[in-house]
């Protein structure tokens, strides 16, 4: 029988992975592709000895510093299910590239490294995903190692986040003492090495919680001691709470190690169980049910330009909303009424490319641009105009003057420099009179994965000189008085012409809001 659109929609599950670098984000990533059978070979998503890198590394910068610069996207069918996986940039500095990608998924999953828990730098880019409040699933990872103890990483993710925390399994041992775990979820124990208990890998629990039957194990002061905490943790612990982990109130926990592929299937299972499927989204004409209207629809989240260095091509990724996507639908960009055909099409697999023959809500889709599309926009099928809520921006902390090092090559520079503000690697600015450029970001990195772009991509060198942190906030065109601008309170345009401040420091901005009481300041997320 064919599938109604409720049952395809139905079968979508799309989140965001997010780890802070190193903590195994591309090794479970690709345990998953594995588990789907979408790649047949560990290694496919990136092999860092084999000097094989997918496309999640595929910037020279990533390579080089072993970070993931820029998000991607992958599709894997398990159990009946299409699961897409967006894959974030593991580093701070990219905190509102990560934020975008949140926007478009419907869960989160949060590798952390149990031998380092939840690192400072790593602090800013997990609360990202807890403001957005949707499921966060948390994958305690490496338990091959040595590593902290499992209550400590409880309690921190706990305070850290500012949410509750339920461990799904508890480990039982770690690095050579790792005997497996405590699979609190599903009522049994998880054995690494099965063959030293008669080649089975669960040994199902009693109502007491102990395990069925004699075996070496049962001998174990490692398992008696992970009973203990378990019991520990249901006395004083959180109650399992489904309602909690759909508001983002909660996390399930889970243990394992992503390189052995312990635990990764366990995880998957679970999560697939309480992960939602695409729900309705917020637009200015009400809520849209991704199965309530014929019509496609949708949004972009990410531009990114240059992929394919040697085809110089811009890809648009755009969230499916509602509706059925099939290939030459037409369709109006709700900002500039423009219509488009949706003809070029690109859906990610692990290590391909495929143009795409149908899609859903809840799946991500290329589109090839030319220049027609920006971060945000709304795209819609049919007459009724459908505008979905804006994706914040960030308040940039940090700021660069930038000019170009070879006047003779202004145009490659002026080129480079708007496609990478439409990409939303950066936010630019220019003095209110002077029209000098300024580059705006939230983390360094951005300052340097820019200029490394616009030499490789645009061809073209330029001088960085740092101003420093500030403070940008915004003011209505109408409070607007050239004279209120000094080098303490620099007066700029942002990319849409709107005036900003940019304040030295607190003192400054104080001082300004004694002098203009009148003027509302504003400031972006
Ligand atoms: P990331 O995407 O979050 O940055 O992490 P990635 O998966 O690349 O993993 C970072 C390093 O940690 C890799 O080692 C990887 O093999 C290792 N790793 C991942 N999961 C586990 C685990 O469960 N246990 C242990 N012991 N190690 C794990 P590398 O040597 O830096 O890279 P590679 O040369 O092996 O690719």
């Amino acid at each position: 029988m064919a599938q109604t659109l409720t049952d395809k929609v139905n079968t979508r599950k799309t989140f965001a992975i997010i780890s802070h670098p190193d903590a195994g984000k591309t090794t479970i990533t690709e345990q998953l592709l594995l588990f789907g059978g979408a790649i047949r070979q560990a290694g496919t998503v990136k092999g860092k000895k084999s000097g094989k890198f997918a496309k999640s590394d595929w910037m020279k910068i990533e390579q080089q510093r072993g970070i993931s610069v820029t998000s991607s996207v992958m599709q894997v069918d398990y159990d009946g299910l299409q699961i897409n996986i967006l894959d974030t940039p593991g580093h701070e500095d990219f905190s509102e590239d990560t934020y975008r990608t949140l926007m478009a998924v419907d869960s989160a999953v949060m590798v952390i490294d149990s031998g380092k828990g939840i690192e400072p730098q790593t602090k800013k880019l997990f609360k990202v995903c807890r403001m957005r409040g949707i499921p966060i699933f948390t994958f305690i990872n490496k338990l091959d190692r040595d590593g902290r103890e499992p209550m400590d990483l409880i309690a921190e993710l706990e305070e850290v986040l500012e949410i509750d925390a339920y461990p799904m399994n508890w480990p039982m041992g770690m690095g050579k003492n790792f005997l497996g775990i405590y699979d609190i979820y599903n009522n049994r124990v998880e054995l690494t090495h099965p063959e030293q208990n008669g080649d089975n890998d669960f040994l199902p629990l009693d109502e007491d919680g102990a395990i069925i039957g004699d075996y070496p194990i049962t001998e174990s002061t490692i398992y008696t001691q992970a009973m203990e905490d378990v019991l520990l943790l249901n006395e004083a612990g959180n109650p399992f709470d489904e309602e909690a982990i759909a508001n983002g109130e909660l996390t399930p926990v889970f243990f394992g190690s992503a390189l052995t592929g312990f635990g990764v299937q366990t995880f998957l299972d679970a999560y697939i169980d309480f992960a939602p499927s695409p729900a309705a989204k917020k637009t200015e004409e009400g809520e849209l049910i991704p199965t309530s209207k014929e019509d496609l629809t949708g949004f972009i989240f990410k531009i990114q330009a240059n992929m394919n260095p040697a085809h110089r091509d811009r890809i648009a990724f755009m969230r499916i909303c509602s509706g059925e996507f099939e290939p030459g639908v037409d369709v109006t960009i709700q900002r500039t009424g423009k219509k488009l055909k949706l003809s070029h099409t690109t859906q990610f697999m692990a290590d391909s490319r495929e143009s795409v023959k149908s899609a859903v809500a809840g799946d991500i889709i290329g589109l090839y641009d030319t220049g027609n599309l920006q971060i945000g926009d709304t795209l819609y099928e049919g007459k009724n105009k459908v505008q979905f809520e804006a994706l914040p921006q960030f308040t940039p902390e940090l700021f660069m003057k930038v000019t170009p090092k070879n006047v003779m090559k202004q145009k490659s520079f002026y080129k480079g420099i708007q496609q990478l503000v439409q990409e939303g690697a950066i936010q630019l600015y220019k003095t209110y009179h002077t029209e000098e450029f300024i580059l705006g970001a939230v983390g360094q990195l951005q300052f340097e994965v820019f200029q490394f772009r616009l030499l490789n991509e645009y061809n073209s060198e330029v001088d960085m000189t740092p101003m420093g942190s500030k403070i940008a906030r915004w003011i209505e065109e109408e409070d607007l008085d050239v004279n209120m601008s000094s080098s303490r309170n620099l007066l700029c345009k942002d990319r849409f012409d709107n005036p900003v401040f940019l304040f030295e420091n607190q003192f400054a901005m104080r001082w300004f809001e004694d002098k203009y009481p009148e003027v509302k300041l504003k400031s972006l997320l």
